[in-house]
């Protein structure tokens, strides 16, 4: 299958073809099994402007909704990285006292509500009505809608035009992405920036972390397609940070193009990308080949428990894990359940295999042999609260970077 580039219109192929995947947040009731959704998850990188990204995608109005199941705040190192971003922000950018900062895809207000607690103007722009529902009873301004062009002439005609917009892990779940940038670069003020966070592809790609791809991350930046794709809008990338959360992601800062100082950072980067072979189609084969061997070597780890009558169960009903479980073909006779402390999520089954999904007190009550780490990315905020299961025999089997199990209480990245 080829597709055109969502970007630039360059007919792009597929690099790693999944099959048919569910939406991966689409955690569902045993009478929703009979007409589940599914779709083809393939990736592929366009030559011509080095975004990398899915060949077909699912409608934005089918992953986010009035029950989407991803609330930000579940996680408390998240938290605490919101609230320093939110910081950081407030002191380089936010030093009028009238300034205004608005974000995109806020989610229950993980970030806002370090805006609203300072008393600095605010609005987040969130369409999923049941998490923005969790910040608005916070008292945090939040409009209920997707962000597009349209929403930021709205914004514009209402509130005026923003000092700082930002966004974390939502630019890349947009297909429509020019409007979204259009609705950027008009909303944002002569010397204001857009600042937003994302999954870098060099660490997606260095550590095999191919449970990254699913229905709603329909782009994977790096710096040479961001910078590609914002220039398009007149917007020029200004400085990047890279941040150690989502198993590695990059803050990229971005202002009208001639307004604001490029740092060398920027510069440094794009080099570096290059030794890494960013730009070659042959990167992306050679992952493709370490993804199925992930997977090989995943199925043989979990056969060979299976037969020496070991239970196992999952850790974090994650996004991702829909991709992992669903590509290597795992089941509930692999898999008893997983256990997730999203209210949402607990007591139904995971998309496509159809896994129980149980509240952490089924995993206290009678710890199993072995628990799949599928919230890799929050290795260190788990295992410090789960010593107990370590401490009744228990085991970590973690898959990123390489599909091992934990002998100690740390497992990776
Ligand atoms: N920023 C939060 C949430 C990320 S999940 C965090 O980093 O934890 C992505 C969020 O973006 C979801 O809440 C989703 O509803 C929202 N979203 C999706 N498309 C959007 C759009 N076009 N405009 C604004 N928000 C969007
Ligand atoms: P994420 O990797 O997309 O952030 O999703 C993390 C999932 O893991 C989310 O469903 C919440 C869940 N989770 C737990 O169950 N316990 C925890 O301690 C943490 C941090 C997350
Ligand atoms: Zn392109």
């Amino acid at each position: 299958m080829t597709a055109e580039c969502l970007v630039c219109k360059t007919p792009v192929e597929p690099f790693l073809d999944f099959g048919q995947m569910p939406s991966a947040n689409a955690y569902l009731t045993a009478d929703e099994f009979a007409n589940e959704y599914s779709f083809n998850l393939a990736v592929g990188f366009c030559e011509e402007c080095l975004m990398v990204q899915l060949i077909d995608t699912n409608s934005a109005t089918n992953m986010f909704h009035q029950d989407y199941a991803f609330y930000s705040s579940t996680s408390k190192h998240m938290q605490q990285h919101f609230a320093d971003f939110a910081k950081t922000i407030q002191r380089d950018y936010l030093t009028d006292k009238d300034s205004f900062v608005v974000e995109i895809g806020s989610n229950d207000g993980i970030m806002l509500k370090n805006f609203a607690i300072e008393g600095i103007s605010h609005l987040g722009v969130e369409p999923s009505h049941n998490v923005a529902q969790v910040a608005i009873a916070q008292n945090m301004d939040v409009l209920v809608d997707f962000f597009y062009q349209a929403t930021a002439e709205k914004i514009i005609a209402e509130r005026g035009k923003a000092d700082v917009i930002c966004a974390a892990n939502v630019i890349g779940h947009i297909s429509d992405i020019h409007s979204v940038l259009s609705g950027v670069s008009c909303l944002l003020k002569p010397k204001g920036v857009f600042i937003f966070e994302h999954p870098y592809l060099i660490d997606n790609l260095t550590k095999t972390a191919y449970d990254q791809i699913y229905d709603e991350h329909i782009f994977y930046y790096s710096v040479h397609s961001v910078k590609n794709l914002f220039k398009v809008h007149g917007l020029e990338l200004i400085d990047l940070s890279h941040q150690n959360v989502h198993g590695g992601s990059m803050r990229y800062v971005l202002a009208h193009e001639g307004e604001l100082t490029a740092t060398e950072t920027v510069m440094q980067q794009l080099s570096f990308e290059v030794e890494v072979g960013i730009d070659q189609l042959k990167t992306y084969q050679q992952f493709a080949q370490n993804v199925a061997r992930s997977k090989q070597e995943l199925l043989n780890l979990v056969r060979e428990l299976k037969s020496q009558g070991k239970r196992i169960v999952g850790y974090g009903a994650t996004a991702k894990s829909s991709t992992v479980i669903n590509y290597c073909g795992l089941t509930p006779d692999d898999i008893d359940y997983i256990v997730d402390n999203t209210p949402a999520k607990q007591n139904k089954y995971t998309p496509g295999a159809h896994i129980p999904i149980k509240a952490p007190e089924e995993f206290y009550a009678d710890y199993p042999d072995y628990a799949i780490l599928f919230a890799w990315n929050h290795a260190n905020e788990i295992m410090a609260k789960e010593q107990e299961f370590v401490q009744n025999d228990g085991q970590w089997i973690s898959f990123v970077p390489q599909v091992k199990i934990c002998l100690e209480n740390i497992c990776l990245v």
